[in-house]
């Protein structure tokens, strides 16, 4: 543990190459190198991803609450976000001070309960619509089958658009667009996009195709007298509460795209890995059934269900402790700061990780064992803020929170009422890909099974 009467501590690290530093090790297995990192370094360990960049691993709940909450004003987004930009531009995701907070006063009311609310319906709709077709033992790829369930909620939530025309116009560009940021991310050198790389050249147009899309439905819209009540009316509504200035074009279409890149693939991977452990554990999905059956029985759920379904959010908390779709991030100082005793200097970056927090022995029993009932009596309340951060915090906490709980819920809940998801028989071993978020690697092949007993 740091002491922080002591005079600055020092840190250490693992030794890494001349030039590329522990970028191999942190490339090949970056779950494994963190995990050892913490293991052998502690609660500071130091590390390399290239001549200059000075890494921190932080796992310290304490730490990472300095980090995120109460000297948060020393910290930028470490530099790998910046790979975004070509796609989500200046949206609360990737933007600063003073941008981000007038940016994120502005999209906060499209969050609100109230319309989350409104949004359940189209969840639960465009759910039980999707899965209506799936036959008793039919293969199905459940990783994609949670991408389009996902893509076709963010697209009627935010455009009011039907999914099948969302998933030809906007989900294919975008999919493109998210694997060449991806690719980018991982680069060392990051060239300006300028530079007529193949790479640069395709990811502008892939990002050019998008545009299209959504600059024509945003122009559609302000020639449109009629309210709309999506998440676009509301971003397109919405007006400074000092000067009454609402937001550029511009602006509102870099908002649209963080919100679609940020909100989709997230809750998606969340729902793979939850339809996942449930299929490994059928004491779990027993008790899941008894809750919907009491719960909902043969009716459609209904927003108000949400409440009455607490062990399908407890399957949920514990699909994002054990796999949580971000599983790292990180923080570039931008001055010399202290952080619970230990100096770092301006420009190192201090990566905090939730998948490495959330496996720790010391907050959890048995942590990496899946059992729900860990959620019961208020148990995040008795855990160290950040032991548990599956949407991060402080002022840049998920803004769609409550929304992806909403939909995991909703989605787990259409689902599982009528079918369980069994892993194919001759599946490869389940493993994880860490990605722009903690997927399964080479995807879920999963078998339907009708429920007879409903
Ligand atoms: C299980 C699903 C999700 C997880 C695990 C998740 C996780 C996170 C995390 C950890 C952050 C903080 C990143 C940072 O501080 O660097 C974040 C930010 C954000 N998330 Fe989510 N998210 C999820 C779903 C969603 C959904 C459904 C939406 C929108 C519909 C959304 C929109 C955003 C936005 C816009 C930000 C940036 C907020 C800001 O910087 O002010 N997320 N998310």
């Amino acid at each position: 543990m740091n002491d922080n009467s002591a005079s600055p501590i020092s840190h250490s690290g693992p030794k890494g190459k001349l030039i590329t530093g522990n970028l191999r090790e942190f490339k090949s297995d970056t779950v494994g190198f963190l995990s050892r990192m913490a293991k052998e370094y502690g609660e500071v360990a130091r590390f390399r991803l290239g001549p200059f960049q000075r890494n921190y691993l932080i796992t310290n709940p304490d730490l990472i609450k300095e980090i995120l909450v109460t000297k948060s004003k020393y910290f930028v987004k470490s530099q790998e976000f910046s790979a975004l930009k070509p796609m989500i531009g200046e949206g609360i995701f990737t933007s600063e001070k003073p941008l981000h907070t007038q940016q994120r006063k502005l999209i906060q009311p499209a969050f609100k309960r109230a319309n989350i609310d409104n949004y359940a319906l189209d969840m639960i709709d465009i759910t039980t619509d999707f899965a209506s077709t799936w036959q008793d033992g039919e293969e199905r790829i459940a990783t994609r089958d949670m991408m389009d369930i996902t893509l076709n909620i963010i697209n009627k939530t935010m455009f009011s658009m039907d999914f099948k025309d969302g998933h030809h116009l906007i989900g294919k560009p975008l999919d493109v667009s998210m694997q060449m940021a991806v690719k980018r991310m991982r680069f060392v050198l990051r060239l300006p996009l300028w530079v007529p790389t193949k790479h640069n050249r395709e990811y502008k147009k892939a990002v050019q195709s998008l545009d299209q899309v959504v600059y024509d439905i945003i122009e559609k819209r302000r020639s449109d007298e009629a309210v709309h009540e999506d998440m676009l009316g509301i971003l397109m509504d919405a007006r400074d509460e000092n000067d009454g200035s609402g937001m550029s074009y511009n602006q509102i279409r870099d908002e649209v795209m963080t919100i679609f890149v940020a909100g989709h693939e997230t809750t998606s991977t969340a729902l793979s890995w939850a339809f996942y452990l449930l299929s490994q554990h059928p004491e779990v999905e027993k008790k899941l059934h008894e809750e919907l059956d009491s719960a909902i029985g043969s009716r459609m759920p209904v927003p108000g269900d949400f409440k009455k379904l607490t062990y399908t959010q407890n399957i949920v908390w514990e699909a994002l402790r054990l796999y949580p779709p971000a599983f790292i991030y990180g923080r570039r100082a931008i001055e010399d700061v202290e952080i619970g005793g230990y100096p770092f200097k301006k420009g190192d970056t201090l990566m905090l990780s939730q998948y490495l927090m959330h496996r720790s022995e010391k907050y959890f029993d048995n942590p990496d064992s899946f059992i729900p009932e860990r959620f019961e009596n208020n148990f995040m309340k008795t855990l160290p803020l950040f032991a548990f951060f599956p949407f991060g915090g402080g002022p840049r906490v998920c803004i769609g929170n409550h929304f992806a709980m909403m939909e995991a819920v909703f989605v787990i809940a259409c689902i599982a009422k009528r079918y369980r998801l069994r892993l194919a028989p001759d599946h490869h071993e389940v493993k994880m890909l860490p990605h722009l978020t903690l997927r399964p690697r080479r995807g879920l092949r999963m078998i339907v099974e009708e429920r007879k007993n409903i």
